[in-house]
C-alpha cells in the first residue's frame, strides 16, 4: 500500500518534471530571438514567446527554406503578427507545445527583412542540421532575392526596390498559413487569429510536430488608424 503510493507520487512528479518551459524573447534586442536556439527539447515541452515592440511573428519553416512558411508535410504554426507599441508595458505572450522532437524545428519572423537580417530560431539543431548553417541560410536567401532583384532591374537597380521585392516575397508567404491565421492589422484581430488558429492547429499537429498554444496575454491597446499609419515605418523597420 504504502510502497504504490510512494511510486504513484514519484511516477507523477517525474512526469511533471519532465515537461520543460522554454522561455524565448522577440525583439528584446533588435532583430533576434533570445535565445536563437533550443536543445534537449522533448515532445510535451512548451516553447513559449514573449513579444517585445515592433512587430514580430513567429512562423515555422524548414531547413531547406529558412524564411518561407512551413507548407509540407502540413502547413507549419504561425504566431501570426503580434504588432507592440515602443511604450508598451505588457507582451503579448504565445506558445506551442512540441509533439515531436525526434527531428528539429525550424522558425523565423515573417516580418519585411527580419528572416534575412538573422531573426530566425530552432529547436534542437543537430551537427548535420546547425544553428549557424540556419541562420546563414536565412542571411543567404536574402542575398538572392537582392541579387534577383538588381539584376531583372535593368539599367541600375535601387536598393529600395531591391527591398521592396523581398519584403513583398516575405509577407506573400503568410497567405499560406492557415486563414484564420492570417487577419492582421490590429491587435485585437491578431489575438483572436492566434486564438482559433491554436484549434486548427491540433488537427494538423502529428505532421507539423508543435501544437500552438495561441496567445494568451494581449495588451489592450487602442490602435487608432492614423497612429497605425505613422507608426508602421517604425514597427516594421
Ligand atoms: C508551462 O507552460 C504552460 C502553458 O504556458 C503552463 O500551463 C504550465 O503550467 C507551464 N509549466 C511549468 C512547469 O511552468
Ligand atoms: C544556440 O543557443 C545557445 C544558447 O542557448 C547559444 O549559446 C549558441 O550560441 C546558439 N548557437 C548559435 C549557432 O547561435
Ligand atoms: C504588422 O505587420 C503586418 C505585416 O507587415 C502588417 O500587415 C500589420 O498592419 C502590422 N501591424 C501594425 C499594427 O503595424
Amino acid at each position: 500500500m504504502y510502497f504504490a503510493t510512494l511510486a504513484a507520487s514519484v511516477l507523477a512528479s517525474a512526469s511533471l518534471a519532465a515537461a520543460a518551459n522554454f522561455s524565448v524573447l522577440v525583439g528584446a534586442n533588435g532583430l533576434t530571438f533570445e535565445p536563437n536556439n533550443i536543445t534537449g527539447a522533448v515532445a510535451g515541452d512548451t516553447v513559449e514567446f514573449l513579444f517585445y515592440p515592433k512587430n514580430h511573428t513567429v512562423t515555422q519553416s524548414t531547413f531547406a527554406a529558412p524564411c518561407s512558411p512551413m507548407s509540407s508535410p502540413a502547413a507549419g504554426v504561425d504566431s501570426g503578427f503580434l504588432p507592440v507599441q515602443a511604450d508598451a508595458t505588457e507582451r503579448p505572450a504565445w506558445s506551442f507545445t512540441i509533439q515531436d522532437a525526434s527531428a528539429p524545428l525550424w522558425f523565423y519572423c515573417a516580418q519585411g527583412q527580419h528572416c534575412v537580417e538573422g531573426m530566425v530560431f530552432a529547436v534542437n539543431p543537430t551537427e548535420e542540421k546547425s544553428m549557424d548553417m540556419f541562420v546563414a541560410a536565412a542571411k543567404a536567401s536574402g542575398d538572392a532575392a537582392a541579387a534577383e532583384g538588381a539584376s531583372s532591374a535593368a539599367g541600375g537597380a535601387s536598393p529600395a526596390a531591391a527591398g521592396a521585392s523581398s519584403a513583398a516575397g516575405g509577407a506573400a508567404g503568410s497567405s499560406t498559413v492557415p486563414p484564420t491565421a492570417t487577419a492582421v492589422g490590429g491587435a485585437a484581430s491578431a489575438a483572436s487569429a492566434s486564438t482559433s488558429s491554436s484549434a486548427q492547429a491540433v488537427g494538423a499537429a502529428a505532421a507539423e510536430s508543435v501544437q500552438e498554444n495561441g496567445a494568451r496575454q494581449v495588451l489592450a491597446r487602442a490602435a487608432t488608424p492614423l497612429l497605425a499609419v505613422g507608426l508602421l515605418a517604425g514597427l516594421i523597420l
